[in-house]
């Protein structure tokens, strides 16, 4: 239990999640080769205390296949942390792929920038230091060319406004990919207050309303607690 995140809910201490963190000890070392470039990007991350709320190494490189599986050039990240999703999903942009991520915390920049360099991905990922939503505007008025790709995974309380916001920069086909939409269970309390449960919610009201949008769900359990992955594809 001590490795899982917690997002103040009690509801995960219901299921046992130490067993599925042993499940996924070994399959990172039953498929996943050393990265050295993605574990730099999580220890400095560690050695600056910040939470330890970055993708799995198996969900990185979930992301990394979604890449090569879709055949993305384009991505788009809201939430860069200290680049390691990024960098997972840029190993599989062909030559000329291109991936654009926005984070809003200085000290994320840095880092992101630090770990981005030391992979030589300096040319294909752009690191914006802004809030997401005013990163979208800008790409948006730049008429920047559709992503086939989106991976949000930034602040939960923002995440019904950028599902709307980012969708001018989608096309047909375009895949979406959404972090943390089972927050540890509290996604399912329809009165809570919290803002990321309240966001979560609007956020999955507008996906059921929205005819452009089909959408799934896979929920995880593993190194960071009961989760889940939203799945999206633009029509
Ligand atoms: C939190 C944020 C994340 O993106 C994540 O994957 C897990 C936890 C958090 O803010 O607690
Ligand atoms: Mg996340």
């Amino acid at each position: 239990m001590s490795k899982s995140i917690k997002h103040g809910s009690h509801k995960q201490d219901i299921v046992d999640l130490s067993l599925s963190q042993q499940v996924d000890d070994y399959y990172e070392a039953a498929y996943l080769p050393d990265d050295a470039d993605a574990a730099y990007a999580r220890k400095i991350a560690d050695d600056k205390r910040l939470p330890p709320i970055a993708v799995s190494p198996l969900h990185g490189k979930f992301l990394n296949m979604m890449v090569s599986i879709t055949g993305a050039k384009r991505v788009l990240e809201l939430g860069t942390l200290s680049g390691y999703s990024a960098i997972c999903m840029a190993k599989a942009l062909p030559d000329d792929g291109k991936l654009i991520t926005m984070e809003i915390r200085d000290i994320c920049v840095d880092l992101a920038e630090e770990a981005v360099k030391r992979a030589g991905l300096q040319d294909k990922i752009d690191i914006l230091y802004t809030p997401a939503l005013e990163g979208i505007e800008i790409l948006i008025m730049d008429e920047e060319e559709a992503f086939d790709l989106i991976f949000i995974d930034a602040d939960k309380p923002n995440y019904h406004r950028y599902i709307q916001a980012i969708l001018p920069l989608t096309r047909s086909g375009t895949v979406i990919i959404i972090d943390n939409v089972v927050l540890a269970g509290d996604v399912v309390e329809e009165e809570s207050e919290n803002h990321s449960v309240q966001s979560m919610r609007k956020m999955n009201n507008f996906i059921a309303g929205c005819d452009q949008l089909e959408a799934t769900m896979l929920q995880t359990t593993g190194l960071k607690g009961l989760d889940g992955f939203a799945l999206l594809r633009v029509k």
